[in-house]
């Protein structure tokens, strides 16, 4: 028998403009994912839902992301890449799945408590989210699903989902398994970790004026030019090493031990970096936003590829729950 190749499956919410915290957190291992097995990416348009009420809004993020994706590396040839909701049959899943999931299970979603902590209302559909999560999980028969830590839990649960559907109907969904994304270690402007929710992000295409207010306002303490820096407690140069080669953060970290180097000096060579580091996909971005069309059809071709496969699953489902 020939090895089915891995099938590994995301959702990026398209909750606005990417910063370099998803950057390096996740977009960049979800790139790199490509060359390991077949990769499903999806938009989760339908998720969004339950937080952004406004159409425009939500179009715009979708776009956003969408062009971030592909302006980044993701290649639509080799995966499917699409919007949630172009392919329907993923709610019809939701709903069967919704019946073999005990609301304990759900009353026990840490997520949800800390959405309605903030103020995000507590509808029906921010409470089965993560039955809509296994859907999307489990319609694609997907072996590895790279998330961020937040997500585990969903994943566990929709592990519990598809043992409880697989004994009560039959053997039809691998067990999939999370791949953790790398513990983002970059830190936001003010120096703690990097996140929408702090206000503290940098976009990975801002470049010009707004970039350099962006890294200009970055925090520091108050050495004074001239005195040493240390570089292991600096944000600057937390910022910097992402980007740098070895010996260029071994060269800046003396700079800052040797006195050589102040902060604002520091800065200017970090906005260099990010601006260098994003020239080719800020490029690509560009081209790709002047063509709607194109995009427009890299998302239809991908949905086309995506529903196939969820149509397979969906006759086997069917039949096996006697639909
Ligand atoms: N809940 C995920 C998040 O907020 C997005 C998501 C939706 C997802 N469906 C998914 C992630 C399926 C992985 C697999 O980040």
């Amino acid at each position: 028998m020939t090895k089915q190749p891995l099938r590994i499956l995301s959702g990026v919410q398209p909750s606005g403009k990417l910063h370099l915290g998803n950057y390096f957190g996740a977009v960049k291992q979800h790139i790199a994912l490509q060359d390991e097995g077949t990769c499903f990416y999806f938009i989760a348009n339908y998720h969004a839902l339950t937080t952004i009420q406004d159409a425009q809004t939500l179009r715009d993020n979708t776009r956003d992301v969408a062009l971030d994706y592909l302006a980044l590396g993701l290649d639509p040839e080799r995966s499917a890449f699409f919007r949630q909701s172009d392919v329907p049959e993923v709610t019809e899943l939701a709903w069967i799945l919704g019946t073999v999931t005990n609301m304990g299970l759900l009353e026990r979603a840490v997520s949800f408590k800390e959405k309605v902590d903030k103020g995000i209302e507590a509808s029906v559909g921010l409470f089965t989210y993560p039955v809509l999560m296994a859907a999307d999980i489990l319609i694609y028969r997907s072996n590895i699903v790279p998330v961020g830590k937040d997500q585990v839990q969903h994943l566990e649960m929709t592990q519990d989902m598809a043992g409880k559907f697989n004994r009560a109907f039959g053997d039809i969904f691998p067990i999939p398994n999370f791949r953790l994304d790398r513990e983002s270690k970059v830190p936001g402007t003010d120096g703690q970790k990097m996140s929408k929710s702090y206000g503290n992000t940098i976009d990975i295409f801002a470049e010009g004026r707004p970039l350099e207010k962006t890294v200009m306002g970055i925090k520091t303490d108050s050495t004074p030019l001239g005195q040493p820096l240390d570089p292991d407690k600096c944000n600057v140069f937390a910022l910097y090493s992402l980007f740098a080669t070895d010996a260029e953060k071994a060269a800046l970290a003396a700079d800052y031990r040797g006195g050589k180097i102040g902060y604002g000096q520091a800065k200017k060579l970090l906005k260099a970096k990010i601006e260098e580091y994003f020239a080719p996909a800020r490029e690509k971005r560009k081209q790709l936003a002047q063509q709607a069309g194109q995009v427009e059809e890299v998302l239809r071709a991908g949905a086309s590829k995506a529903r196939a496969e969820a149509e397979k699953t969906m006759r086997l489902v069917r039949a096996a729950v006697g639909l």
